[in-house]
């Protein structure tokens, strides 16, 4: 038998009980006559005793061969620890050992395997089954499967079923670019790996399955970001016979159940913002609302006198940045300077100083009174000792841009707290997308995706102002769901096609067999499809889902421990009849 107990397990309630460990040499501390090891595995840390006065010679000398990470397995006695260490719940107790067996030797590590590790991030890639026997990534490991576990529960209870769907598929429509995989038996065709299970979910409720969910892996060929993998997971899921309102229920439930069963934090509020609103407030559709700084639009306050730059601006905009007031000439020099950065792209930035005295003091002084001023300062919500911030430029842009600058200073002045959940809801999206590359409206979420009714008519004359029965669940400033009621007439389906410039046969040949499976019965339905990578990133108080995946990619997209992509030898190419000409 390896192992009686594990590696965290034992207590001073053990004391005396005759033992077998198995696990990884954390480190040894040779004192000639003792020998200590820290043994690791999954579960924590135990230390062995090697005592030359109690332990068979034999096996002391073979203790003093023992290397970092070798894999070992020994038998021995609990015993109460003379030095304790309060620090780890194995402290009070330690081994000592009778025999010991070298499972496996191991090369020296190339980085140390503690929680503070002096390896980069280049190196722990490479070496993921290394990293991976650290804390903080296996611990995050950990915490995914638990997070996976309740939402299995949940849903269970809630009535859903989870159904397998296929991975090699014809092209799903997601706004990404599909990875692809050729097919032998059928020459020049090839399979899609699906950007998500959408088109298939909806045909299982064509099929009666009525709450279906999966945690399914996705795959966009995407420009990559720390919320953004190529392949990720999603929590996916869809309902017959509900209205948006019955999925809002149920999904603002399993959020709740979450944020409560996992952090022990009740959620009062889960409030519903529409898209328009959130643009409008906080200059992007996924809204951090764990802090204020509020969007204050000042065109009325501030054009028409002799300042240019705002005259001939389409938005004039500003936030209130709390304790701004304080900050130095070269400090604000310094946040210009950020705003200007390639990635925000401001042409600059104008700035109030709401003084503790309750005057003003701007940059633009030679154009604004303090009249002027006190009403910027009454629309951005700016307090004594508040810095206004005010962009100006193309409303779209604009916006962005002082969107980037909120959430900088939310994080600078700590108010982005890893510790808070504030989820909301943002409904009502626009059901096209203006696409200047290509010049034709894009279905901004799916081509599937039901118009509110009443907006219908606008569909010729305004398309961009047709709503959609889509909505988005936003935590913490990051998109964490999305989904939307579908279309299930042919009907409504013909006309959201004809206005994606669709012709009858490129519909027919594309998504023929979901326009098939409407003539057969469709009921209402709808779902959402939750990024799991994202939520358990954000449950874990982080940003970055790389370090919630066992085995990520890098921001090239490879996979840097197994050296993929790669080339596929001539043999594979020509059986799959492909002709590379690089
Ligand atoms: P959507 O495209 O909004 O909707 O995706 C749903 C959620 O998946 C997460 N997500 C990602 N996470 C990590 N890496 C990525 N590259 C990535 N792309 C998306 C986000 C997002 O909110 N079929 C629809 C859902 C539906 O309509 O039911 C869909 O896939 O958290």
């Amino acid at each position: 038998m390896y192992r009686t107990h594990s590696c965290g397990e034992l207590r001073a309630s053990d004391i005396n009980k005759e033992v077998a460990l198995s696990g990884w040499v954390q480190k040894t501390r040779d004192k000639g006559f003792m020998i200590w090891v820290d043994l690791r595995d999954r579960y924590g840390i135990t230390q062995l005793i090697f005592d030359e006065k109690r332990t068979p010679v034999a096996v002391v000398e073979k203790a003093k061969t023992l290397g970092r990470e070798y894999v070992i397995h020994i038998k021995g006695s609990v015993i109460e620890r003379e030095s304790k260490n309060s620090n780890i719940p194995t402290g009070t107790i330690e081994i000592l050992v009778t025999e010991l067996q070298v499972l496996n030797e191991a090369l020296v590590p190339p980085f140390t395997i503690e929680d503070q590790t002096d390896g980069g991030e280049d190196i722990r890639m490479k070496y993921r089954y290394l990293d991976i026997r650290r804390n903080p990534v296996k611990n995050n490991l950990l915490f995914r499967h638990q997070v996976g576990m309740k939402v299995r529960n949940y849903l269970s209870e809630e009535g859903f079923i989870e159904i397998e769907t296929p991975y090699l598929i014809k092209s799903t429509p997601e706004g990404a670019r599909d990875f692809v995989v050729p097919s032998r038996m059928n020459e020049g065709q090839f399979y899609a790996l699906p950007q998500s299970p959408q088109t298939f979910k909806q045909l299982l409720m064509v099929g009666g399955m009525d709450k279906y969910f999966q945690i399914v892996k996705c795959f966009r060929d995407e420009d990559l970001r720390a919320d953004r993998q190529p392949e990720f997971t999603q929590i996916d899921c869809e309902m017959a016979f509900v209205e948006q309102e019955d999925i809002l229920t149920i999904f603002e439930g399993l959020t709740r159940h979450l944020i409560k069963d996992i952090k022990g934090i009740a959620i009062h509020d889960f409030p519903r913002m529409t898209y328009d609103q959130a643009i409008k407030i906080y200059g992007n559709d996924k809204p951090d609302i764990r802090f204020g700084m509020k969007f204050g639009e000042l065109n009325k306050v501030a054009q028409h006198k002799d300042f240019k730059v705002f005259n001939d601006a389409e938005l004039v905009v500003g936030i209130a940045v709390p304790g701004g007031a304080s900050y130095t000439r070269k400090e604000i020099d310094k946040l210009i300077d950020w705003v200007k950065r390639p990635q925000v792209g401001a042409l600059g930035m104008v700035y109030v100083k709401c003084n503790e005295d309750g005057s003003f003091k701007s940059s633009v002084d030679k154009f604004y009174d303090q009249d002027d001023l006190s009403q910027w300062a009454e629309i951005t919500g700016a307090n004594a000792g508040d810095l206004i911030c005010v962009l100006s430029g193309q409303t779209h842009k604009v916006r962005g841009q002082l969107s980037a600058l909120r959430m900088e200073m939310g994080e600078r002045l700590g108010l982005r707290k890893p510790e808070e959940f504030a989820p909301l809801w943002v409904v009502d999206f626009p059901l096209l997308e203006w696409d200047e590359d290509t010049e034709r409206y894009h279905a901004m979420h799916h081509p599937f995706t039901s118009p509110k009714p009443g907006d219908i008519p606008l569909l010729n004359s305004r398309p961009g102002d047709v709503r959609a029965n889509a909505y988005d669940l936003v935590l913490n400033g990051n998109e964490i769901g999305g989904g939307s009621i579908r279309i299930h007439d042919k009907e409504t389906q013909k006309l959201m096609f004809d206005h994606l410039g669709f012709t009858p046969e490129e519909a027919k040949a594309q998504f023929g067999f979901l326009l098939d499976a409407f003539q057969y019965g469709a009921p209402p339905h709808g779902g959402i499809a939750f990024g799991f990578d994202r939520l358990v990133a954000i449950l874990g108080g982080q940003e970055t889902i790389r370090d919630f995946i066992a085995f990520p990619k890098n921001n090239s997209g490879r996979d840097v421990m197994i050296d993929a992509p790669a080339t596929i030898d001539t043999e594979q190419l020509k059986e799959l009849n492909i002709k590379l000409d690089l």
